[in-house]
């Protein structure tokens, strides 16, 4: 879908994160730095963004940069100060809680608005030397929303696509943003904006409309002053048949077998999460409660494991939340176990993916139900784990993306409704095989055409110039 154009012109992607995937010797790359550094590997190019650690001074042309073949990670320090006003605070209490509808966990702070800009123009300055006249560049995720509108301001004319992969708000929550209009205008400074779903988009061209920044055309594309951009969904997949083969193989492996002798056939229920607000934990072990609390029969006969790795500790709102799931839990087992039984088996470490992939494969229940998710790939990686002749249930939230493409084979549920949730996990653990298989090869069809292969290669063939333009890159 791209590469060195007809003249042989050497069209190289380049790929902005916030965070980048070095790779390292022993550790595994998730599913999405796999599938981008294949983006990356099949042009050559480079993958830029924040090395990770912070420098008391940061000198505005230095950058570190590490060769694996085709592909150069370029990364840059960034100071204390830029992390906490930055990435802790601007991306991490303003724009993460609104774009997750928590206007109620939000904080505002003049500075760290200030700041989140100056970072990006940063990123920009170091990034734009490197950028060639031909290179595609693609920008991901919340950090990074004016790092378009900073490369332009630098004089590059390339094609600059902008992807994200949180939701979307529609105006009535997404306007308390301090910066709001400069956003907007930011994000239509691209050529292409992709969002997770449909939804997304909608909401999005609304906010260009009501703040007269673009007029929407019957082909999908935007009208931004003398410029036409494209905003599309590009809904995320996974690496659907390499998931379905790890979960297959996972059978040989000792966590396999020491998960499976520690259940003692008991039912198992999983979730699989991020510790964060918009995931649901306290809701959903709100639900399981209930499904006890209406099922007393059931007590000792099932487990739920949620395995809930720790993240963005140092935002206050996250630490709070710890807490308080750790007491939630902790009440939970005093109040509903026994002497032999522990309702809930509660992890907060990283757990390795070939193992999640294995227990995926063992549940006989997933609960996915976050109260705001952008796509949720746990859904996906859930239904592709399972065994095809006896699989699980997903009990999938109506406010995750992936909903859009699932609903057809999971069980839909509203999170913040405890009773309904609980008996969504009753009708899950006494399906029928046949129901079961049914509704898993509704989804699994959806997995197998939906990858993360065809994900970036759609973007990119979005983002790629039209034929005719190819010799001659855009000046606009
Ligand atoms: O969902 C958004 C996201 O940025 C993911 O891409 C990423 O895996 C996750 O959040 C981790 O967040 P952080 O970089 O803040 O640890």
């Amino acid at each position: 879908v791209f590469g060195p154009g007809p003249s042989g012109g050497n069209q190289r992607l380049i790929v902005v994160s916030n965070r980048v995937s070095v790779p390292r010797a022993g550790a595994s790359a998730g599913g999405l730095a796999v599938a981008l550094e294949a983006a990356l590997q099949s042009s050559g190019g480079i993958w830029f963004g924040w090395s990770g650690e912070t420098r008391t001074a940061i000198d505005a042309d230095s950058l570190h940069t590490q060769q694996v073949g085709p592909v150069t990670f370029a990364t840059t320090d960034l100071t204390r100060r830029d992390v906490e006003d930055y990435y802790l605070g601007y991306s991490n209490r303003a724009l993460w809680p609104v774009c997750h509808y928590r206007l109620d966990l939000s904080r505002f702070n003049e500075r760290e608005t200030q700041a989140y800009f100056r970072v990006n123009d940063l990123f920009a300055r170091k990034l734009a030397g490197l950028v060639g006249p031909s290179d595609l560049v693609w920008v991901h995720d919340y950090h990074l929303i004016p790092l378009g509108a900073a490369l332009r301001d630098r004089g590059l004319t390339n094609r600059i696509g902008f992807f994200l992969h949180i939701p979307w708000p529609p105006p009535e929550v997404v306007s308390a943003l301090p910066g709001y209009r400069r956003l907007l205008q930011g994000l239509a400074a691209y050529d292409v904006v992709g969002f997770q779903t449909e939804r997304d988009v909608e909401h999005f061209v609304r906010c260009l409309e009501e703040e007269g920044l673009g007029t929407s055309e019957d082909d999908g594309t935007v009208v931004v002053g003398d410029r036409r951009i494209e905003v599309a969904s590009f809904p995320i997949g996974i690496d659907t048949e390499g998931v379905a083969e790890m979960a297959d193989k996972s059978v040989g492996l000792s966590s396999t077998r020491r998960m499976l002798a520690s259940l003692e056939g008991k039912r198992l229920l999983i979730g699989v999460d991020r510790l964060d607000y918009s995931k649901g934990l306290r809701e959903r072990i709100r639900s399981y409660v209930a499904y006890l609390a209406a099922h007393p029969e059931e007590k000792g006969r099932v487990s739920y494991l949620q395995i809930t790795p720790k993240s963005r500790s140092e935002v206050p709102e996250y630490a709070e939340l710890e807490r308080e799931v750790a007491t939630q839990v902790g009440e939970a087992n005093g109040a509903c176990g026994d002497f032999d039984w522990t309702p809930i088996r509660y992890l907060t470490q990283n757990v390795p993916h070939a193992t999640l992939m294995g227990l995926y494969r063992m549940a006989d229940v997933g609960l996915v139900t976050p109260l705001r998710d952008g796509m949720n790939l746990v859904a996906k990686e859930f239904v592709a784990s399972q065994d095809p002749q006896d699989p699980g249930v997903l009990i999938l939230s109506r406010y995750a993306g992936a909903a859009f493409e699932l609903e057809g084979g999971a069980l839909i549920v509203n999170p913040y409704d405890a009773v309904g949730t609980a008996e969504a996990i009753d009708r899950a653990l006494r399906m029928s095989r046949g129901e079961r298989r049914e509704r898993w090869e509704t989804m699994m069809d959806v997995l197998r055409t939906h990858t993360v292969n065809a994900w970036w290669q759609n973007f990119l063939a979005a983002l790629s110039p039209a034929e005719d333009e190819r010799s001659a890159p855009s000046s606009s």
